[in-house]
């Protein structure tokens, strides 16, 4: 399994470009299952999560066809209703082939995704909206099974906002019988994206990106044209690069006002920045204040940005309080960044009582989760001699070529056999 090796001290210096969003990618590309005929998708990153997903499409019947970043799904000749366990259990967000099949179908198998590092991830949400929308759930043998004549608009609201459970409502909704409405929706970046493709398919759509989404059903949505936005979590992980090794560099190809509540976060810690229409310049500064965070929902600080702004605390003048709002167990980073001599204090499960230390010392770390991984990369960047960090399979499903990337903002970074 490959490792990443880091030789820390060094100030980050450059531009780096910001690749497409995997969780905006992942609905998109999903929604095809709605379309008889071809969508074409630009920008898509080349991650392991998106070999994922066409992998369970094509299995499915789906087409794809890919050339770099560019990607056409046909959905015309899908001959199977049921995603396999073994394709399934590799990524979690397969959940987001439920909606559109039983939309479009009727009918929908797929295995339910075990949980994963940071949470049980229950998808009971995404279950008791399909039945409102007169959907007949059953659960057997670890499969999920969905069935409908024809879905029917209905009112449907979620006990918390959940992203892949408003996406998969969304995608199935816009070919429901009828009115819905999606109530304390998710109002994330991503969900906009994908209803505003949707709309260019034909559906009818109002409100996504805030807590309330109108829907009016339509008989058959038509392909189209996607670009895909910006990862803005991307975005964050280098902003708090650059702020952790005091240094100064241009995240370009980005959308500023997606990462606010991070933005907020790094000017309380100290750091400069320079906000622009599509890219954010921002200097690290010699000291780092301490800076409270509370992981929320959208436009709140991101839970995604959890790991990444702890390896930052890590080293800050001061005491911060870390929650942990949204999942039970994501603070497995923390353990490794102990490792590097930070010093953290975990509480209730989801309090992470964080003292700046002076300096992280290098050591072998294991990456436990996506966002973990980036956290031991930042703090790899400012501990003192070489890190080496394995699991890195983790990070390879959400961050594109992230060493290549890092090493053009001279980073000594490499990734090892
Ligand atoms: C999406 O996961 C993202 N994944 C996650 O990114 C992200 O961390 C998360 O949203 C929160 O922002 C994709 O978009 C593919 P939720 P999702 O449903 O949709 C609970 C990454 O690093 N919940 O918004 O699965 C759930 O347990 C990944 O790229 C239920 O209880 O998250 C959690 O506590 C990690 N029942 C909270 O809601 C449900 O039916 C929010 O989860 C659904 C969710």
């Amino acid at each position: 399994m490959d490792k990443i090796q880091i030789t820390g001290g060094r100030k980050l210096e450059g531009e780096v470009s910001i690749s497409g969003a995997k969780n905006a990618a992942l609905p998109l590309i999903a929604s095809s299952i709605l379309i008889e005929g071809t969508c074409r998708f630009n920008n898509v990153p080349d991650l392991m999560d998106i070999k994922s997903i066409k992998l369970l499409l094509e299995d499915l019947g789906v087409t794809c066809h890919s050339e770099g970043r560019y990607l056409e799904v046909d959905g015309s000749h899908i001959h199977k209703i049921e995603a396999e366990y073994d394709l399934v259990r590799k990524m979690r967000a397969s959940i987001l082939v439920l909606g559109p099949l039983v939309a479009r179908f009727g009918h929908a198998k797929v295995s339910l995704p075990g949980g994963c590092a940071i949470g049980a991830r229950p998808v009971n949400m995404h279950l008791t909206g399909l039945e409102a929308l007169g959907a007949k759930i059953s659960i057997e043998h670890g499969f999920i099974e969905a069935k409908a004549d024809r879905l029917i608009g209905n009112e449907i609201y979620f006990d918390t906002p959940t992203v892949t459970g408003t996406e998969n409502l969304l995608m199935a909704t816009v070919l429901a019988k009828g009115k819905s409405v999606l109530r304390n929706a998710a109002r994330e970046p991503e969900v906009v994206c994908l209803a505003n493709a949707l709309i260019k398919m034909g559906a009818k759509i109002e409100g996504a990106g805030t807590a309330m989404i109108k829907i009016e059903g339509v008989d058959k949505l038509h392909p189209c044209d996607i670009n895909i936005i910006p990862d803005r979590i991307e975005t964050g992980t280098f902003m708090v690069a650059a702020a952790a090794t005091g240094g100064n560099i241009l995240v370009k190809d980005c959308i500023p006002e997606n990462i606010g509540g991070v933005i907020n976060k790094l000017k309380a810690a100290g750091a400069e920045m320079d906000i622009f229409e599509d890219s954010i310049r921002v200097k690290g500064k010699e000291s780092i204040k301490s800076v409270d965070i509370k992981t929320l929902p959208y436009p709140g600080f991101p839970t995604d940005m959890q790991a990444q702004f702890m390896a930052l605390m890590s080293i800050a003048d001061g005491n911060c309080v870390i929650h942990e709002s949204i999942f039970e167990n994501r603070f497995m980073h923390a353990n490794e960044l102990l490792r590097m001599g930070a010093d953290i204090s975990i509480s209730q499960g989801n309090y992470a009582m964080v003292k700046g230390v002076e300096k992280l010392q290098a050591a072998p770390v294991m990456a436990s989760d996506l966002r973990a991984s980036a956290s031991l990369v930042i703090a790899g960047l400012i501990a003192q001699g070489t890190t080496v960090i394995s699991r890195v399979y983790h990070m390879d499903r959400g961050y594109e070529f992230i060493e290549k990337k890092f090493a053009a903002l001279g980073a000594d970074i490499a990734r090892i056999k």
